[in-house]
């Protein structure tokens, strides 16, 4: 069953030479429970998406349909309530949690915004989140320049998951972190998965996290969408040669490093 329906979206930024726009006619579907990624170089409009999906950005045009709802649209006042449904993990672990609070506090806001009245249930649900994800119960006093980046982005998906969304938006969630710890994260989300039924959109440059981590890909340059699939069929044999690029890139790390896509497709036989 659909979960989530993006069409034709497009979204725009100011610049002082006019309307930039970042993303160009995407559409893709996630399904309940299911697991899309979206890749591409640089600079492609990954971020812009996903902060266009929880509506950090407004769309200039498209549909969001949530069930059905069109989140492109919505009045500020009516998608409060809808907001808890859709939440993003970020890139950063260091910079997305608020230096200040406790892992707690961190954990119990949403539960607030939420409408999850009284301190000792927001607590006991703080508490029954940071279990949740992994981390002690003495996490839950300290600040987040107490923890490792791994477990900061531990606290960040607690955060996420507190409100118990259908669809959580990971941007490069697990980008920032070592190898072993980037493993054990993927893991995490892959139980959180398997238990809660919850669908991920996740935003990777990493193919083999991809290869890992959805059951389906789109493949975005320059704001559009270049291939749509089944991860397999797509990774395996690439229709698109820009996909392809990617590929190799992703076999040999240097070899996209510091190219505009258009010069990656030069070289490429097709
Ligand atoms: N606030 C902004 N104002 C103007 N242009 C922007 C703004 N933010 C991003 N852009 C531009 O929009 C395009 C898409 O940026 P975006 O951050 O979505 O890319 P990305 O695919 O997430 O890249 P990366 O893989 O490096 O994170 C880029 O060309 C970027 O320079
Ligand atoms: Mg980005």
């Amino acid at each position: 069953m659909t979960l989530l329906s993006v069409q034709d979206l497009v979204v725009e930024y100011p610049t002082p030479s006019g309307p930039f726009r970042a993303v160009d006619q995407v559409s893709f579907e996630v399904e309940r429970g299911g697991s899309l990624a979206v890749v591409g170089e640089s600079g492609c409009g990954k971020s812009t998406l996903a902060r266009a999906l929880v509506r950090l950005l407004k769309p200039r045009s498209g549909r969001i349909l949530l069930d059905g709802t069109d989140l492109a649209t919505l009045p500020e006042r009516r998608l409060r309530p809808l907001r808890r449904r859709v939440q993003m993990v970020f890139q950063d672990p260091y910079g997305s949690l608020d230096p200040h609070l406790t892992a707690e506090q961190i954990v119990a806001e949403p539960l607030r915004l939420a409408g999850v009245s009284g301190r000792t249930e927001r607590a006991r649900r703080a508490a029954e989140l940071i279990d949740q994800v992994g981390l002690p119960k003495t996490a839950l006093a300290r600040r987040p320049a107490d923890f490792s980046g791994g477990q900061r982005q531990r606290i960040g998906i607690a955060r996420a998951l507190a409100s118990r969304p259908d669809l959580l938006v990971c941007d490069e969630a697990t980008s920032a972190l070592d190898v072993s710890v980037q493993a054990q994260v993927l893991d995490l989300l892959r139980e959180l998965q398997a238990e809660t039924g919850i669908a991920y959109l996740f935003i990777a440059h990493n193919l083999g996290v991809v290869r890992e981590m959805s059951t389906d890909v789109v493949v975005m340059r320059a704001g559009r969408t270049v291939e749509t699939g089944p991860t397999r069929t797509v990774l395996a044999a690439p229709a698109d040669p820009y996909t392809r690029a990617l590929r190799r890139a992703a076999l040999d790390p240097t070899a996209m490093h510091g190219l505009k896509p258009r010069h990656v497709l030069e070289g490429t036989p097709s």
